[in-house]
């Protein structure tokens, strides 16, 4: 087999490490995920459902002006923007993440502080010099998905990657989990198949630049060694603190007073987070088709997608009798009566009715779980956004609100940043949606 690159090769990084006046410079513009995969150990895996890690900055930024002592919380954590962003600015933070592949990811960011680049050199070295010298017999995987994903030499390099770390590299430690992040991160942009904006893997939409897998691994493997070497040269010290737990009913018992929440939660919007890493979860084999989304990940996840309720067969007269739900529950039924309506002149298909009820219960007992949690000063940001399945308008901010002050919370407002589905043509409804911060303070 032809080397693409010898396991000697591979220390040559330091030509690709970028400056921090480089990296300061693309601080400037502020938006959606999208700025993150410019800046270092953000960009590691990309999250459309992410938010910018240079707005998180900026808001811990103007707290510390005014608060001592500041601890933050995201209880939506994801792959984990506003901790690492919190180590950055040098405050104490802590992550929930209830999808357990997004909460390896996120871990796996986290920890590159702790590691030495030369190691983590050394370790990569050693895995390519076994994977160039593999000579066990390689599967291909039955699934079509995968193999309508890929060409039959990429797979076959892939599938080497994935097996060689699987059966001699899969050490469950920080070093061996940059292995595994640099397999996983690669995977869409070695695809022939296209990405939806929501992240959903579409095999039936072909793209045109496609990478070689071992070439797009060197490439992956240089950007992370370049941001450790980033982080240690620019010392950002480990002050966060993520947990693979349900913000429903996390265990957590806070070691010290947290007074700031940063936080995106999912939006009712029927998006779904377990179908966003189908593709990956079906390579390492850790679910082998759609049925296994519902057991290995949304069952953990707050309900806001009618696939999930739909599994759960939940019944809408006893999500509505949910005392959390008490401050909206008129309104809330009114609403899921006319998505229920409605429904039976669809053919019955989506269960948004039960969606929505499940979505304020489940977020009403984020928000309970978050009082018991932060201090008596604390303030906190939701970047939320509102939804109107079947053109029915659910005003998320003020219900939201309302659920907060029941909680025990004091007030809250909402802060518009954009307005949605402006383009009436192109959408199934034309209910104008905004986006934009809820504040709930104490
Ligand atoms: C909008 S995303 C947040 C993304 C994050 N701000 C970032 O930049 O990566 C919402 C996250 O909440 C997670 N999530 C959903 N339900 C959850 C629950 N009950 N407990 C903890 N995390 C949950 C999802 O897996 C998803 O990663």
């Amino acid at each position: 087999m032809d080397t693409i690159f010898t396991a000697r090769q591979l220390p040559l990084f330091a030509s690709n490490t970028i400056s921090t006046t480089q990296f300061e410079k693309k601080f400037e513009r502020s938006g959606t995920f999208g700025d993150n995969m410019r800046l270092p150990v953000h960009r590691w895996f990309r999250y459309s459902a992410g938010y910018s890690a240079n707005w998180v900055e900026t808001l811990i930024k103007d707290k510390k002006q005014f608060v001592s002592n500041l601890a933050v919380l995201d209880p939506f954590a994801g792959i984990g923007t506003t901790l690492v962003a919190s180590n950055v600015q040098k405050i104490r933070s802590f992550g929930f993440e209830a999808h357990p592949f997004i909460y390896r990811i996120a871990r796996t960011k986290l920890r590159a502080i702790e590691l030495d680049d030369r190691e983590a050199i050394e370790l990569y070295d050693e895995f390519f010099s076994t994977v160039i010298t593999y000579t066990k017999q390689i599967n291909l995987p039955d699934s079509p998905l995968i193999q309508k994903c890929y060409s039959e030499d990429a797979l076959t390099d892939l599938i080497t990657l994935r097996d060689v770390f699987l059966s001699k590299f899969d050490f469950a430690t920080p070093y061996s989990e940059l292995l595994w992040v640099t397999i996983t991160s690669i995977l869409r942009a070695c695809s022939t198949a296209g990405t939806a904006q929501w992240q959903y893997v579409l095999p039936n939409k072909t793209k045109s630049k496609v990478l070689a897998p071992y070439e797009a691994f060197k490439d992956k493997a240089n950007q992370i060694i370049s941001d450790i070497q980033y982080t240690k040269q620019n010392n950002w010290p480990q002050m966060a603190q993520l947990i693979q737990t349900d913000s429903r009913i996390p265990s957590f018992n806070p070691s010290e007073e947290i007074n700031f929440v940063i936080t995106s939660p999912p939006y009712p919007n029927n998006y779904d987070y377990a179908d966003s890493t189908r593709l990956e979860m079906m390579f390492w084999e850790e679910i082998s088709g759609w049925a296994d989304l519902q057991s290995r990940v949304r069952q953990y996840l707050v309900r806001s997608c009618s696939q999930h309720s739909a599994a759960e067969r939940l019944e809408l007269e006893t999500l509505l009798e949910a005392p959390v739900l008490a401050p909206i529950r008129e309104e809330l039924a009114d609403a899921c009566d006319k998505l229920a309506t409605i429904r039976l002149t669809k053919g019955g298909r989506k269960t948004y009715h039960t969606m929505a009820a499940a979505y304020f219960k489940d977020l009403g007992d984020v928000l309970h779980a978050l009082n018991s949690i932060v201090s008596k000063t604390a303030e906190m940001c939701f970047v939320i956004g509102d939804s109107a399945p079947y053109g029915i308008y659910l005003p998320v901010d003020r219900w939201l609100g309302e659920l907060a002050l029941e909680a025990g919370f004091s007030s809250y407002h909402f802060e518009k940043i954009r307005d949605r589905n402006t383009k009436w043509k192109n959408r199934k409804h034309s209910v104008p949606l905004k986006e934009g911060h809820l504040w709930i303070t104490r």
